[in-house]
Formats: structure tokens, C-alpha cells, sequence
């Protein structure tokens, strides 16, 4: 018999323990009617998503890079009825695809979708003196990670737990000498990360469905 694989092992941790409803399954299978197919958080990444922003106590929270809103669905159901989502999206082909997907999930009163450039939408945030966010997911483009890592710290608070996924891209991140603009990105957000005493941070890397990545977990103090 074959050696079992993560993405075995990843469908046996979801089946056991994640409750995907339906809302959730129709959001992510519709992310094949997005600009990204197929890129989406995992069920286990999204219901991990989900804890960290209840262990956080968090009522607002700020995503970078909607898609198909699946992701969105989970924090805007860990938040509960008083909290708040706001989610940027670049493209209003995704984020139309979001809208429906938060409507059948039934969170869409508590969640903004604000389409266009993600640096541009968060300056907004800024300008308008937006109240603090708690929690700062950020799964956007990722050449602009350095750049959404800023204004997470800017649109945060001490406390304030920011998430960054995809970081480690099957190993792709070690290659100092890399032209891929993602990989770029990611080790740019390291360079950030390593030298700012504004923020305690980690990556864990992970395996399963999605294949070799991982996530930044990081803190503002
Ligand atoms: C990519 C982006 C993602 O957010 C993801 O989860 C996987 C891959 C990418 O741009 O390659
Ligand atoms: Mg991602």
C-alpha cells in the first residue's frame, strides 16, 4: 500500500473536524469563476483562520484579497453578528462572485467588500480614521506584501495579530537570486518583518491540500 500523503491526511483532518456548510462549499468551488482559480484557503486553513480570530477576541477585521470570499465567509462568521469585515478586492469581476457567496452565507451585513488596489482602499481607511483593526489578514497580491504589512501595522493597534499567507510557495522563498515577483515579495515582507520593532513575528510552514506553503503569524506590540 502506498505511504499515506498530506492531502490524505488534510481530507481526514477536515472530515473529522471542520464543519464546512454548504455557504462555504458553493464559495470555494466558485473561486473557478474567479480570476484565481483554485487558490483559496484550504477548510483546515480557513477553520484555523477562524479560531486565531476568536482566540484574538476579534470584532473587526481587515483582508486583503477577497476572491471568491471564502475566507471572508470564516472571519465574518468568527467575528460574530457585531463584527466587522472589511475585505479589499482588486478586481469586480471576484468581487461580485464574493457578494453572492456572503449573501447565501448570511454574513453580508457584516462585511464591506471595497474594490480596487488594495494600498489604495486601506489609504482610505486611514484618511477616513477608520476605529483599529484586531486582526489583519493578508492574501493579496504578493508583490505589495511589504506594503500591506505597513498599513496593517498603521491601521492596528498593540495587539493586533496580522496573518500573511502563502510565504513559503514549495521552497520557493530560500532562492536569494529568484525573479519570480512573488517570491520577491514574500522575502521583502521578510526583510520587513526581520528588523521591525514594531511587531513580534513567526512562519510555520504547512502541507496538505494546497501543497508545500505556509503563513506568517505576527503581532503588533
Ligand atoms: C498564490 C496566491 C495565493 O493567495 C495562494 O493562496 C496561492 C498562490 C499565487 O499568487 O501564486
Ligand atoms: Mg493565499
Amino acid at each position: 500500500q502506498d505511504a499515506p500523503t498530506a492531502a490524505a491526511v488534510d481530507r481526514y483532518l477536515t472530515d473529522m473536524l471542520v464543519n464546512e456548510d454548504e455557504a462555504l462549499r458553493l464559495a470555494r468551488e466558485s473561486s473557478a469563476e474567479t480570476t484565481a482559480p483554485g487558490i483559496e484557503i484550504t477548510p483546515a486553513q480557513g477553520a484555523f483562520l477562524a479560531l486565531i480570530a476568536q482566540i484574538a477576541g476579534a470584532r473587526r477585521v481587515l483582508e486583503f484579497g477577497t476572491l471568491a470570499g471564502y475566507s471572508t465567509i470564516w472571519l465574518a462568521r468568527a467575528v460574530g453578528p457585531e463584527g466587522h469585515v472589511v475585505t479589499c478586492e482588486l478586481s469586480e469581476q471576484n468581487a461580485a462572485v464574493a457578494r453572492r457567496n456572503l449573501e447565501r452565507a448570511g454574513v453580508s451585513e457584516r462585511v464591506d467588500i471595497l474594490v480596487g488596489p488594495a494600498l489604495d482602499s486601506a489609504r482610505s481607511l486611514a484618511q477616513e480614521g477608520t476605529e483599529p483593526f484586531d486582526l489583519v489578514f493578508v492574501d493579496a497580491d504578493k508583490p505589495n506584501n511589504p506594503g500591506y504589512l505597513e498599513q496593517a501595522v498603521q491601521l492596528g493597534r498593540p495587539g493586533t495579530v496580522l496573518i500573511v499567507d502563502n510565504v513559503v510557495r514549495g521552497g520557493a522563498i530560500v532562492d536569494a537570486s529568484s525573479e519570480d515577483p512573488n517570491v520577491i515579495g514574500v522575502r521583502a515582507l521578510m526583510d520587513a518583518l526581520h528588523d521591525d520593532p514594531r511587531i513580534d513575528a513567526t512562519a510555520l510552514q504547512t502541507v496538505g491540500l494546497k501543497g508545500w506553503d505556509g503563513f506568517s503569524l505576527a503581532r503588533i506590540r
